[in-house]
């Protein structure tokens, strides 16, 4: 918790006046949204594009403007957490489920920083299972690819329901333990009829956040 406040806590001195800002998701962000509604409070003047119902919510709480990302022609900088990151600034995201409109909002996004605890950190990605966010229109037939190619596919569950993200689309997790080569999975996921999108964040950091107990280190990756 502690690791997750530092980190979140740091990426806010990026913030500048005026800018239109990127809201990832998850526990650490929400420290970065905490301090973020301090300083709309004493004056500061942003706008939010949020990129899962949760952390509107948490901005609608806090009084951090949100504006919808259609109307903006760009966005400056997104702050975001990561599920796990390599040592070549790769990522997986989406353990919270809001992996699509992350990484919509990292598309267009000037700059992006993620900021992690020391858990994030690893050599390889595929600790972490990986996220990917498929239709529910036959996805038995998704998950029988992803089963044909040993990729461990697991229909994520909460509460004995299947579980739907924000878009109402459902979520597969492949339990991989090592990624051999990350674009060629992102490839092959990309290209199955019925994924609508998959964790894998590759180039898409500039600046990494992380905390290992009361140290924080920043790496500027691009
Ligand atoms: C949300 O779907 C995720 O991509 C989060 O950004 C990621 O899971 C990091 O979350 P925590 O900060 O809660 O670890």
């Amino acid at each position: 918790m502690q690791e997750k406040k530092l980190a979140g806590e740091e990426a806010v001195q990026y913030i500048k006046e005026g800018m239109i800002l990127g809201l990832g998701s998850g526990s650490t962000v929400y420290f970065t949204l905490q301090k973020l509604g301090e300083l709309i409070k004493n004056g500061l003047l942003i706008k939010g594009v949020s990129t899962s119902n949760s952390t509107t919510a948490i901005c609608q709480e806090l009084g951090i403007p949100l504006i919808p990302i259609n109307e903006v022609e760009r966005i400056d900088l997104t702050i975001d957490g990561v599920d796990e990151v390599d040592n070549q600034f790769n990522g997986i995201k989406g353990g919270g489920g809001a992996l699509l409109f992350e990484k919509v909002v990292a598309s267009i996004s000037e700059k992006v920083i993620w900021i992690a605890d020391s858990s994030k950190l690893s050599q390889n990605l595929g600790n972490f299972p990986l996220p990917v966010e498929i239709i529910p229109f036959g996805y038995t037939h998704v998950l029988k690819k992803l089963e044909s190619q040993h990729l461990n596919p697991k229909l994520r569950m909460k509460q004995n329901e299947v579980y739907k993200t924000d878009s109402g689309n459902y979520i597969v997790d492949l339990h991989l333990n090592a990624i051999e080569n990350v674009n060629q999975l992102s490839s092959f996921l990309k290209n199955i009829t019925g994924v609508v999108e998959h964790g894998l964040f590759i180039n898409v950091v500039d600046t990494l956040i992380v905390a290992d107990q009361e140290h924080v280190k920043t790496t500027n990756v691009k």
